[in-house]
């Protein structure tokens, strides 16, 4: 008989539940999405948006997996890392389920997720991964028993990075799909900082600049804010590329996997595919649905932790909102 794992995604803005069976075919994906009306994420309304819709969403998505809560047989929750106040949420809730139900229960890391429900949905076996969303920003690959984390943002994140500028221009969040738009009207580009230091990121010096030339006596003038958007993303994506690029050669993977919220963005997509092609190596995108935060990334990679290491203690599902990806083993691949 067919078995099933619910994952519960709650590590930032997404509450998310998928539906996984232990094939990996998903059954079900629902998200409800807390949306700022101003500013950044505050942990306390986003956790009272959750606490308000989980029900609403657990029941939505066993509706489309056509399910009763009684065939599921494994609770996978995100554990880390996030905002505090929001993983508390989606422990406690998947400590509820599973102890009323009587099955067990697994934590996941969130960045791994991404990496495993990638590679599931693109059947791609061994890459190097560029992970870029709004609170991340990481390059790495399988090594030694883990992902090993190559490359990664000092300080904002890539897609962060661009909401606030976006929101500085006037746009709505998200404002990652309204830059890229405005971006093809231009071909324009204005020098911007470009900051990579050894394999690491930081992007808050060309986050200032930038919000400078929207502040600038020539703005709309001698250039608009297509030029500025433009110049912005071209410059942000050819750092993610210098150290994608440089994690390739020096790992020498045949495939490139690109990921998270940002992943939607087709210049860079064009950009990492064409280092890719020419590192002879093969270059997938995850499909938009499973590469933005979901539950069923948080089902899969809790069905591939629960196979190879069973079950957590309660004890042992305490939430770590700092966790790196590279501190943690990864049992299911260490025959690599
Ligand atoms: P995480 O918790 O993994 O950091 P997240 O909470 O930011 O993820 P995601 O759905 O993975 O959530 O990513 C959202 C980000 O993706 C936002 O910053 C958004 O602007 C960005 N984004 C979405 N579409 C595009 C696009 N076409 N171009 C650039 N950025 C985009
Ligand atoms: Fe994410």
């Amino acid at each position: 008989m067919q078995k099933y794992c619910l994952g519960i995604e709650s590590t930032a803005h997404t509450f998310g539940i998928g539906i996984v069976d232990f094939e990996g075919i998903v059954h079900s994906l629902i998200n409800d999405i807390f949306i700022p009306e101003e500013g950044g994420l505050h942990p306390a309304l986003v956790r009272e948006q959750h606490l308000n819709n989980f029900k609403t969403v657990i029941i939505k998505a066993l509706k489309e997996s056509e399910l009763s809560i009684k065939d599921i047989d494994l609770i996978a929750f995100s554990q880390s890392p996030g905002l505090g106040p929001v993983l508390k949420i989606g422990a406690l809730i998947a400590r509820m389920l599973s102890q009323v139900l009587n099955i067990p229960l697994v934590g996941v890391n969130h960045c791994i997720a991404h990496v495993e429900i990638g590679r599931l949905m693109c059947k791609i076996d061994d890459p190097l991964t560029l992970y870029v969303s709004g609170g991340n920003t990481i390059v790495s690959a399988f090594e030694s028993d883990r992902y090993q984390i190559f490359g990664e943002t000092l300080d904002l994140a890539v897609g962060n990075m661009i909401d606030s500028f976006a929101r500085d221009a006037g746009l709505s969040h998200p404002g990652g799909p309204k830059i890229e738009k405005l971006a093809l009207k231009s071909d324009k580009y204005l020098p911007l900082p470009y900051t990579v230091k050894g394999m690491d990121l930081s992007f808050s010096g060309l986050y200032t600049a930038s919000k400078r030339l929207l502040e600038s006596q020539d703005f709309n003038v001698k250039y608009n804010l297509n030029d500025v958007a433009r110049s912005l993303q071209e410059t942000a994506f050819s750092m993610l590329v210098e150290v994608t690029e440089r994690a390739l050669a020096h790992t020498e993977k045949k495939e490139v996997l690109l990921t998270g919220g940002v992943a939607a963005n087709k210049r860079l997509q064009q950009m990492v595919h064409s280092i890719s092609n020419e590192h002879g190596a093969r270059f997938a995108v995850v499909p938009l649905k499973y590469a933005g935060d979901n539950g069923a990334m948080i089902a899969w990679a809790g069905i591939l932790r629960y196979q190879s290491e069973g079950e957590h203690e309660i004890g042992n599902t305490i939430i770590k909102p700092k966790e790196r990806m590279d501190y943690i083993k990864i049992p299911w691949r260490s025959g690599d």
